[in-house]
Parts: C-alpha cells; structure tokens; sequence
C-alpha cells in the first residue's frame, strides 16, 4: 500500500518495516559486485545514530544490532540485492492507543490515517518514526564504502541549533574528524555545549527544538548529474527530504544568493594545480545539475520534534469534536544529532546511485580469482 518505498535508478533501496513491528531494514539492488563489506562496517554506521548524553535525546535505547541477511559471500558484495535489518526490542506502545484517536500536530498521524483508512500500523509513528533513517544509514553505509573505492568522502555535522549557530570557522579535516565527538554532532565543542544546553531547556519546559546540519561530499570529479529531471541537486534533495522533518534544503549559498549581485555570487575559474576550480563555493558544487569538482556543500533545515509535553490543540477523530492533547511517552527534544548519519547517508546513497550512472563506479569493483 505504501508505494514510494525505493529510491535510486542503478542503486536502488528499498526502506521497510515499521517503529514498533519486529524489524526495520533495507534492501539494495544494483549494488556492485566485489565490495568488501562486513556487518561490523555497517553496524559502526548505525552505532553513530544514538547520542551518548541521554539528556538529549529519547529513553528509547535500542542495541540495534545490524544482520546482513542477502548479498554478501566471502566478505565482498556479490551484485546480488543485499537485505540489511535491525530488530526493534525496546517497544512500549502502550501511549499510542491512547493516542491513537487524537493526532499529533506537526506529526504523520492526521494525513496517514486519512490516506489508509485507519490501517496504518500508528505504534510509536508507524513508517512516519525517525526509527526508519536506520534504512538510510545502513545503505549508507554501504554507499559510503563504495564511493571510499573512488575517492568520494560524505560527512555531515549540526551547524544550528534553535538560536545556537556556529560561527567558528573549521576546515574540512577537523570538521570531518571531529563531528562524532560531541553528542550533538557540533564539531566544535564549546559550541556543541551551548547547543545542548539549549536541547535541555527545551526539554525541561515540555518543548522541543529544531536545527541545521550542513553535508559535504568531497571529491566528486566534474560530470555526475543527469540534467532534467534527475539533476544531482534535485536528486539529493529529494533524498534528503525524505528524513521526517526536514523542512529545507539549500546548496551552497543558497536562500542568501536571492540577496547577492551576479557578481558577488558567481564563483570565478581558476586553475588548481592543473584542473579548472572556482575561488568561492557559491553554487554549492553542483552547476546546471552536474557536478562541477569542487565540494557539494547542502544544508537541511529540521523543524523542531512533534511531540511535545505542553498542552496542544488537536480533533478527536471519532467525535470530529475540538479536543486538546499533551504527548506523553518517549521523543526526542531535538532531532538533529540522530539526523546527522542519517543525512550524511542520504547524500552517499544519491551520490553512489549517480555516479554508477555516470561510469564513475564500475559494476564490478575487483575480479575475484
Ligand atoms: C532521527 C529522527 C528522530 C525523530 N524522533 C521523533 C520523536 O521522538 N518524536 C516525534 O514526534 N517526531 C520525531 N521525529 C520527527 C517525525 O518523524 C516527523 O516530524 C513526522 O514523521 C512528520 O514528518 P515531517 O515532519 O517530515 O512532515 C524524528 C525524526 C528524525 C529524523
């Protein structure tokens, strides 16, 4: 019934199962052959998923532990679909009956409900949970690996935070190597603890908070993207999109560039040791769909979560009457830190899918003797 569960033309992934059923999990097709792959590659993915401060995020700890069930033999990807799931053991619905006649505002469970005739599995936000990026990050995963083969790096850290931004200016490499360091994925620390202060307060007032990740894929030579319809910006964006509650997303500069003149906004060529690049990043890496071999900077703009503790206006769906909800039960004050992989792993997927397109990743990485 869930049509629009895949994604991808020549790295195709399916997302499936539900917050509260026996697993959540994903399948690629068009994965090629001669990969090295392992669970444990896929499972330290995962394990970036789950903050250490427990202050900031939900009391659902899952252990998630990651099973290759298809497409792997003798430790290297066969070309055949590859399965991967996670099973859900933490699961406490009892909440959602309660709420099951009273929508959440800002959450799935008007629209869903309408569109399936109340059949949707609604336990713990059904399909609709953030629990489904875990799909993404272990296809990330596996992207990820893939375009390592060529060169390609996809990284992804909080940028915002409510009102907290940073500032600090961080290169690639410490930006890069510093992003897991702090629960919420800032990689400059004394930012990050301004940044989960703010996550606390929300918190404590019943509330909740939205933020900024910004992605960068480093290295992607010039010429991936197929212009019209599958441009790689639009391509990426629609992936990210996907993430429940990302609302915005913007590549390089962005919603600002409606402000700049032509001329403060277009990037210059040079010459960089030998190949055509640009002075600044403006266009974000990607020129008329395609890339153009400087960085692909995209950022994701997340609303602040759904389901909050302060008292909301909803309708009882079975009167049609006005009624009013506070959600109990276990949700993330903020999002963004569990996002950060998953982003990272929505650009890598759509990378991977392009450049498989493109040539630039062959259908059979090593021949095997
Ligand atoms: C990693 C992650 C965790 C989330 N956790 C929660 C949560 O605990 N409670 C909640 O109400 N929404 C949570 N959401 C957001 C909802 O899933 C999302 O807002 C909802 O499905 C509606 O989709 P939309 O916001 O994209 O329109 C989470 C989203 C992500 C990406």
């Amino acid at each position: 019934m869930l049509a629009g569960n895949s994604i991808g033309k020549e790295f195709v992934v399916t997302s499936f199962g539900e917050s509260h059923g026996k697993i959540v999990g994903v399948t690629i097709d068009g994965c090629p052959a001669g990969l090295p792959l392992t669970e444990a590659d896929v499972q330290a993915e995962v394990d970036r998923r789950i903050p250490k401060q427990p202050k900031i995020v939900s009391e659902r700890i899952e252990k998630d532990k990651v099973q290759i069930l298809s497409g792997v033999f003798n430790g290297f990807t066969t070309g055949a679909p590859i399965t991967m799931t996670v099973e859900n053991k933490d699961v406490d619905s009892s909440d959602y009956e309660a709420m099951k006649d009273l929508p959440r505002p800002g959450h799935a469970d008007y629209t869903a409900r309408t569109k399936y005739g109340g059949f949707n599995d609604y336990r713990g936000g059904g399909r609709f949970s953030g629990r489904i990026t875990i799909a993404f990050i272990m296809a990330g995963a596996v992207a990820k690996k893939l375009l390592n083969q060529v060169g390609v790096d996809v990284f992804a850290y909080t940028k915002a935070i409510g009102n907290v931004k940073l500032t600090k200016s961080l290169s690639y490499e410490e930006v890069r190597s510093r992003r897991y360091e702090s629960s919420v994925r800032c990689p400059d620390l004394a930012c990050a603890k301004k940044m989960e202060e703010a996550i606390v307060a929300a918190r404590k007032e019943g509330d909740s908070i939205g933020g900024i990740i910004e992605i960068i894929a480093a290295n992607v030579p010039v010429g991936v993207g197929e212009p019209l319809f599958d441009a790689l910006d639009a391509d990426i964006a629609k992936t990210l999109f996907t993430i429940p509650a990302v609302k915005g997303v913007e590549f390089g500069a962005g919603f600002k560039s409606a402000k700049l003149k032509g001329s403060e906004n277009n990037d210059a060529f040079q010459m960089v040791g030998g190949s055509v690049g640009t002075l600044t990043n403006n266009h974000g890496g990607v020129l008329g769909g395609i890339s153009s071999g400087m960085p692909i900077v995209v950022r994701i703009a997340l609303k602040p979560t759904p389901s909050i503790a302060k008292e909301q206006q909803t309708v009882a769906l079975s009167t049609m009457e006005n009624a009013t909800l506070r959600v109990v039960g276990r949700h993330d004050p903020c999002v963004v830190p569990k996002a950060v992989p998953a982003a990272e792993s929505a650009v890598a997927i759509t990378l991977a899918d392009h450049m498989i397109r493109a040539g630039f990743i062959p259908k059979v990485l090593k021949e095997q003797e």
